[in-house]
């Protein structure tokens, strides 16, 4: 736990969900509930329903809900740590400091000082721009058809032809020659001594996700080499582990992120309002970033230029978005090279085409690999079938590699049953299919036994949250232990301590949770909804036959396992016999 649980609790109590939420959306109050226009999904009549004695909100429409944490997780984007310190400040609750060794303190006061000189440095830069100095700079943003507001929101500057007035202001601002140059602002030489490291360049500050400078790409004015020069590797600056633009993009709310290759890319296209852009930082695309993208979406498309690099740095990217469990996109640029290009020459709205046209990005990679057979001769056309089938085999999933296979066959005119055999073959001499991690999001059947019986699972838990009265009539009959899926396990049991108490309010357990990812799995625990019912009798049936779902998958569970374990069979046939009184008894929901 980052913070502990009382002091999470507290913070919580402290920040009414009302007052929190009605800052971001506007509720009225009907009934028990207060209602407005759902903020995470597209509506004009209110679903969105706040509720003061829970601590919850729920959307009837899209089916989100949480308490006040999970909303800033969702609304801001914030991770749970980041939640917490928000919520804190807002209700003036101090958060302890952490115990920090000399060493650590050493630390984390060079990084401030990096900040502090990376956040002077953009503010002269900024200004350079709009000063006679900055003529040329102004004149190529402008050329490049930036408004005045675009230029703000980025921080874009100018670093000008002289050398040390830079080095002469960062000096006068109490910044020691050392750390200057840490910062990669300037290199020393025994000739001109301290002097900037970017000159006759526009710059653009690089900034992290809380939007503090971390970092410098400089544009030169005109043909000179570098094309764009960017600071080095610093103690706040990790090149793996940022995107350009995330801090704009990350709370953009369109359901995708899009990639593309360049800093001016991601800036014409949150100029057009694609403000889910981003893009790596003059290096190429890492794994460490794609985990980042993960934390706001499972849809990546990437918008990377349409010559021979763009198209191989496209499926170099898709290899990585695959490999962190991430389905992949590609926008077709044609006939322009980059999205910068297009949106001047044909506009946003054909842009967004493209968008909703974006190819999956298999289809994307075999596509590139047929370009580079000649298909009229039988011998390389065969090795083409042969590349295909071998690329299928990565799909370990049947259903999946099938769908594929004949999506493929009948794009490429191949005989299914032909394919078919070519990958079984391949199958075959590989040894197994090969076991390679799967996109979320895809062609999976929803209703695989596993996951009926998890959401069995997470409907009695929303059901007892919903209603928790509820839960002395059925405790005699259930345990943690029958949430048989581990997250759901450590969730009701710690509903079920809590529901014992007086007073308790569910919407604490969201928080209790340690980890980013169990925290959004616990939401949406709290996020299913409810089956339409009208008749109580209805609903009896329904809490019946969840309950026995649950039960039985836990009596089957368990009888599974226990083998020759004495106790484990002991509480199989307890399990058993409750069954069994369960499936006689009458829960009444008065
Ligand atoms: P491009 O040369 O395609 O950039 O390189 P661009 O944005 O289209 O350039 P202009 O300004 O419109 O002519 C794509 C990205 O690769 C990185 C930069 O991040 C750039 O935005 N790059 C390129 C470098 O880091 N250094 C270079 O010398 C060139
Ligand atoms: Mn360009």
């Amino acid at each position: 736990m980052y913070y502990p649980e009382e002091l999470v609790e507290e913070i919580r109590t402290k920040n009414d969900i009302v007052g929190v939420i009605g800052s971001y959306v506007s509720l009225k109050k009907r009934g028990s509930n207060h209602w407005g226009c759902c903020p995470f999904h597209n509506e004009k009549t209110p679903s969105f329903a706040v509720s003061e004695n829970k601590q919850m909100y729920h959307c009837f429409g899209c089916g989100v809900s949480g308490n006040v944490y999970t909303f800033l997780m969702q609304y801001e984007n914030y991770t749970f740590p980041e939640a917490v310190k928000a919520l804190a400040e807002r209700a003036g609750v101090n958060l302890p400091e952490v115990e920090y060794s000399e060493e650590e303190k050493r630390r984390a006061n060079r990084r401030a000082r990096l900040l502090e000189v990376n956040k002077e440095a953009a503010k002269f830069f900024y200004y350079q721009l709009r000063s006679p100095h900055g003529e040329k700079g102004m004149q190529y943003l402008q050329k490049r058809e930036l408004t005045p507001e675009t230029i703000h929101k980025f921080g874009l500057g100018y670093a000008g032809m002289n050398g040390t007035t830079l080095v002469e202001y960062l000096r006068s601002k109490g910044f020691e020659d050392a750390l200057i140059r840490d910062a990669g602002l300037a290199t020393y030489s025994e000739r001109r001594g301290l002097s900037s490291q970017f000159w006759n360049r526009v710059m653009y500050p690089i900034q992290d996700i809380n939007h503090r400078v971390i970092g410098f790409g400089g544009r030169v004015m005109g043909d000179g080499e570098p094309k764009y020069l960017n600071s080095p590797e610093t103690d706040i600056f990790d090149k793996r582990r940022n995107l350009y633009g995330l801090n704009f993009a990350r709370t953009a709310r369109s359901g995708n992120l899009i990639l593309c290759e360049g800093y001016m890319d991601v800036i014409a296209m949150h100029q057009a309002g694609f403000t889910q852009a981003v893009a790596s930082l003059g290096t190429a695309f890492t794994s460490e970033q794609a985990v980042l993208l993960r934390r706001y979406t499972d849809n990546v498309l990437l918008a990377y230029d349409s010559d021979g690099a763009g198209v191989k740095a496209a499926l170099r990217g898709i290899g990585i978005l695959r490999e962190a469990g991430l389905s992949g996109k590609v926008i077709n640029m044609k006939p322009y090279k980059d999205p910068d290009e297009f949106i001047k020459n044909l506009g946003k709205e054909a842009f967004q085409e493209r968008i909703d046209q974006a190819e999956n990005s298999f289809f994307f990679e075999i596509r590139i690999l047929a370009e580079q057979y000649q298909m009229q001769d039988p011998e390389q056309k065969t090795h083409f079938h042969r590349e295909i089938a071998k690329k299928l085999c990565g799909f370990s999933e049947e259903v999946e590699r099938e769908n594929y296979l004949q999506a493929i066959a009948e794009k490429y005119l191949i005989s299914v049953d032909n394919l078919r055999k070519l990958v079984k073959s391949y199958a075959a001499t590989a040894g197994e299919v090969q076991p390679i991690e799967r996109p979320r999001s895809g062609i999976v059947s929803k209703q695989s036994p596993e996951e009926n019986v998890k959401r069995a699972q997470r409907l009695l838990i929303t059901w007892l949250v919903d209603e928790p009265g509820l839960y002395h009539k059925i405790k005699k009959y259930i345990s943690p232990e029958d949430f048989t899926d581990e997250l759901y396990a450590k969730a009701a049991d710690k509903l079920f301590a809590g529901l014992d108490q007086p007073g308790f309010q569910p919407a604490s357990i969201i928080s209790m949770f340690e980890d980013p990812e169990e925290q959004k799995q616990v939401g949406e625990l709290f996020q299913t909804t409810l089956p339409e019912m009208d008749s109580k009798q209805e609903r009896e049936q329904a809490f019946h036959d969840i309950l026995m779902a649950v039960k039985r998958n836990s009596y089957e569970y368990y009888n599974e396992k226990a083998g020759a374990d004495i106790t484990a069979l002991q509480k199989v046939v307890a399990g058993k016999k409750d069954l069994e009184n369960l499936a006689k008894t009458h829960i009444s929901l008065d």
